[in-house]
């Protein structure tokens, strides 16, 4: 049952009427569980209850799938103005992003103009920025991307998924960049042929590709709510002395608001994935997709905004 659900949710974060649908009808169905606002204030209110906590957070100004030009720069007008609500407001907050937001299923010269124009906004307000990774298909265009923009900028890091096949070369390649990456299990829906299909498989993967990214001395995120994952790496920088400023954890807002914490009382980093803005609705099944006790909020949340 769990897995047709997934697959169900997954079928629906795509498609491209609901997204339209949900835009104009504003943040409902309990999405404000894991939607940080509509706007850019409601957005740094959330985020400095969040820091007054001991909690880092990494921002998403939410947006996928762009197909226009005007579309992709009035994406980046939003992270421009996120970055710079970052600096003014001095949050202890980074920046994430997703590509296609940012024009890459339009052109290689649009989705580069606007990440320059980004990293130049960036660089100004000290804040570093995570390129998000997508499906599959985008995979290869955005570490080729990251990999040009990390050789002109130290703030800015990527997202590896154990799930993909590739992913371990990936990291070896991406080692002599030295790179701050944020791990994570991946969230998308893919086919045998690219990603281990057992739950078993993509965990050990998880652990291995930590394990690795960790021994090679770079800053490593590990982004799950999976305690097993967590205690793995805590015993693993225990076993081989790793410093605590080498690494982190990171979970969405609104998802294991304990647990995140319970590990800032232990005395790890700990860091919020915050997202706001319109274009909810995708993100939204995901996050359903990826647990389908959440529905009982939605079933809640469809009587309130
Ligand atoms: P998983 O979903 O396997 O859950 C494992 C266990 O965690 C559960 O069995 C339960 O014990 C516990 N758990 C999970 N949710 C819980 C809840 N709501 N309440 C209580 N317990 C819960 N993906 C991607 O493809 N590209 C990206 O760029 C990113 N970026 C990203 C950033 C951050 C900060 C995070 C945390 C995650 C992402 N992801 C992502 C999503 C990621 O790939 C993955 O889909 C989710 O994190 C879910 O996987 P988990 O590792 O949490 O474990």
């Amino acid at each position: 049952m769990e897995k047709v659900l997934r697959s169900f949710f997954l079928f629906l974060s795509k498609s491209k009427f609901l997204t339209k649908m949900a835009k104009k009808y504003g943040l409902r169905f309990g999405a404000s569980r894991f939607v940080a606002g509509e706007t850019i204030e409601e957005a740094v209110q959330k985020i400095k209850e969040l820091n007054d906590k001991g909690l880092a957070v990494t921002v998403d100004y939410l947006g996928e799938f762009v197909d226009t030009e005007e579309e992709a720069n009035n994406h980046t007008n939003h992270c421009l103005e996120t970055i710079e609500a970052i600096g003014r407001e001095k949050l202890d907050a980074q920046l994430s992003l997703k590509l296609t937001s940012l024009g890459l299923d339009i052109s290689e010269e649009t989705v580069m103009n606007n990440m320059e124009r980004i990293m130049a906004k960036a660089k100004e307000n000290d804040v570093f920025i995570t390129i998000d990774m997508e499906d599959h298909t985008r995979c290869e265009k955005t570490l080729d991307i990251f990999k040009r923009l990390k050789q002109k900028y130290g703030n800015i890091g990527t997202v590896l998924q154990a799930y993909l096949y590739r992913t371990e070369k990936d990291l070896n390649d991406l080692n002599e960049y030295a790179p701050n990456l944020r791990l994570v299990k991946g969230a998308y829906k893919e086919p045998a042929e690219v990603a281990f299909p057992d739950k078993k498989d993509v965990d050990e993967n998880y652990k291995k590709i930590i394990a690795t990214h960790l021994e090679n001395g770079h800053y490593t995120a590990v982004a799950t709510h999976d305690d097993q994952i967590i205690d793995f790496t805590k015993k693993f920088v225990q076993e081989k002395g790793i410093k605590r400023d080498q690494f982190e954890f990171q979970m969405l807002y609104g998802i294991r608001p304990e647990k995140q914490l319970e590990l800032v009382k232990e005395g790890y980093k700990m860091r919020v994935y915050v997202p706001f803005g319109t274009d909810w609705y995708g993100y939204f099944m995901r996050r359903l997709a990826e647990r389908p006790a959440n529905v009982a909020f939605v079933f809640k949340g469809i009587f309130r905004k």
